[in-house]
């Protein structure tokens, strides 16, 4: 498997983030970690057997967001070799609903500053001469059309279409991109998303650890868009096989 020797993480305050960080550190890769929550970040600082930079960003501020790039830019000793774009949220509920602010702070958490620090990455890595990684932490939520999801389902087929394309134009540099797109998994996802998950039964159900070894293993591997676990891979190979006249009420029955 790839060895990094420093990656930067966003959202490595909790769930799939945290689990990458640590098993990242676990494998020797120096860490840069990021997140609004800084005494979560500095217990995992001290947690971990290697240096472990902590940036405290709100990733939906431009000027924090800015901050981070320029963390990226950086060469050298200082350089950066894998970018987990992780952060990102949800809000459950018809889209007119929901508050019109926080819908937007999606599309900028979840778009926005992956896209800019891709780019901050990409940029810094090829001038580097490579390797290196990005790994976009997207969602199974890219081929469902479901209702009361619309933001948070349609940041994450940005996600998955933007990876898999950096995918191809990364490829002949020595950069390796993947999107992982995860099912349902037990982080604080869905306590901050509003999503009432108690009927949803346990075998639907990944640990963030497991979801955070696929993706690490994904991008070092160079996958363009991992899904983990093998009921999600069947469950999204069924559906993508369906004519779009029969996935639409499927979809749409299974979200109710
Ligand atoms: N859990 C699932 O079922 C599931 C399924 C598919 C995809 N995903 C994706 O997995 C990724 C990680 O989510 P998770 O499940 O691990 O949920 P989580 O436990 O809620 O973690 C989300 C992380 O994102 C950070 N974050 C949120 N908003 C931020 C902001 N404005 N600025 C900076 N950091 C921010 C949080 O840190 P702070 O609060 O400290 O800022 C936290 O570290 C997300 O992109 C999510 O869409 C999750």
């Amino acid at each position: 498997m790839t060895q990094w020797n420093r990656a930067l993480v966003t959202g490595a305050s909790s769930g799939i983030g945290l689990a990458m960080a640590n098993q990242l550190a676990g494998d020797g890769t120096e860490l840069v970690v990021v997140a609004r929550d800084q005494a979560r970040l500095e217990a995992l600082a001290e947690s971990v057997d290697v240096s472990c930079e902590v940036l405290v960003a709100d990733l939906s501020d431009r000027d924090a967001l800015a901050m981070v790039e320029d963390r990226l830019a950086a060469t050298g000793a200082d350089a950066i070799d894998l970018c987990v774009n992780n952060a990102g949220f949800g809000n459950i509920g018809p889209f007119r609903t929901l508050d019109r602010d926080r819908e937007t702070d999606v599309v900028e958490v979840n778009i926005v500053a992956l896209h800019r620090l891709s780019h901050a990455a990409a940029t810094a890595m090829v001038a580097a001469g490579g390797p290196g990684g990005i790994l976009n932490v997207s969602s199974m939520a890219t081929w469902l059309a479901t209702p009361n999801t619309a933001t948070y389902n349609a940041t994450k087929a940005f996600v998955t279409l933007f990876s898999d394309i950096l995918h191809a134009e990364l490829k002949p540099e020595g950069i390796h991109v993947s999107a992982l797109c995860p099912g349902l998994t037990r982080t604080e996802f869905q306590d901050r998303a509003g999503y009432d998950a108690t009927g949803v039964p346990a075998m639907a159900w990944q640990t963030a650890e497991e979801v955070a070894a696929a993706g690490l293993a994904g991008v070092a591997s160079n996958t363009p868009v991992v899904i983990p676990g093998a009921k999600n891979q069947a469950a999204i190979g069924l559906l993508n096989s369906l004519p779009m006249r029969l996935r639409r009420p499927l979809v749409s029955r299974l979200a109710n």
